[in-house]
């Protein structure tokens, strides 16, 4: 076990199992019709300031993971027209969701979003120049989550960038609820990862260039802009 791995195994996974990527898949399915109404309330403050302190153009390539409903990837399509944007979700409804919207309100933009587990990504090393992803990270294991941040980096270019948004952990009464919400619901609320995803990102080759802490009424998040190393 490498330094890495052995840090991993020590994080506190507040009863969350070691794999429950099926049963998430079939929470959010279930969530698809209404989930826009907690992103709404939640996370499209944290969605406008990552915008506001990434470095995205238009005519870039651009993946969103865990599109969810799509309302950050609705801000992405529209701030990247003459690019391509991409977005995947594990849950099959999302996706679709994301997929219509999408399509009825930008027709002429390239843009896509599919069904795809962000463990194991069907895209070729280097196919794009941004990569986000909101609130996902929490629905992982330890293991999944170095795993996933070893997709993000294959398939981004060479100093391309990437942009997480996870759920703040500086509040005590918020983790105590939302320790709780977790046990409750861990295929829903996964358990906060905030504190230590940072170290695994600049584990994997990248380096943090933007850090900002948001709240939307009670809650908190915080978002991270990291740089691909060169190789
Ligand atoms: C908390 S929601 C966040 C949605 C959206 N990103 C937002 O900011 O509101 C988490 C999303 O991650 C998706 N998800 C969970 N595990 C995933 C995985 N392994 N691969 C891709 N998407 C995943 C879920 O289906 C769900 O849509």
């Amino acid at each position: 076990m490498n330094k890495l791995e052995y840090t991993i195994s020590a994080w506190p996974i507040n009863g969350l199992p070691a794999t429950l990527a099926e049963r998430t898949r079939r929470v959010y399915d279930r969530l698809a019709p209404v989930y826009s109404i907690s992103t709404n309330l939640f996370h499209s403050r944290a969605h406008r300031r990552a915008l506001e302190i990434c470095d995205l153009a238009d005519g870039m390539r651009v993946l969103e993971v865990a599109t969810g409903s799509g309302e950050m990837f609705r801000r992405l399509v529209r701030t990247n027209p003459s690019g391509s944007t991409l977005g995947v979700d594990l849950s099959p409804k999302m996706a679709r969701r994301t997929q219509h919207r999408v399509q009825s309100e930008f027709p002429a933009c390239m843009t896509q979003c599919h069904a795809v587990d962000a463990r194991h990504m069907p895209f070729r090393d280097a196919a794009f120049d941004s990569v986000f992803c909101c609130y996902m990270l929490e629905l992982l294991s330890g293991e999944d989550i170095a795993r996933t941040i070893g997709e993000f980096r294959r398939v981004l270019r060479r100093r391309g960038q990437l942009v997480l948004v996870l759920i703040g952990q500086k509040t005590p009464a918020f983790n105590a609820l939302y320790r709780v919400a977790g046990k409750v619901a861990p295929a829903f609320w996964g358990r906060q990862v905030e504190e230590r995803v940072p170290e695994l990102v600049e584990a994997s080759d990248f380096h943090i260039e933007r850090d900002a802490q948001v709240r939307q009424t009670f809650y908190p998040s915080r978002v991270l802009v990291a740089r691909k190393n060169g190789d």
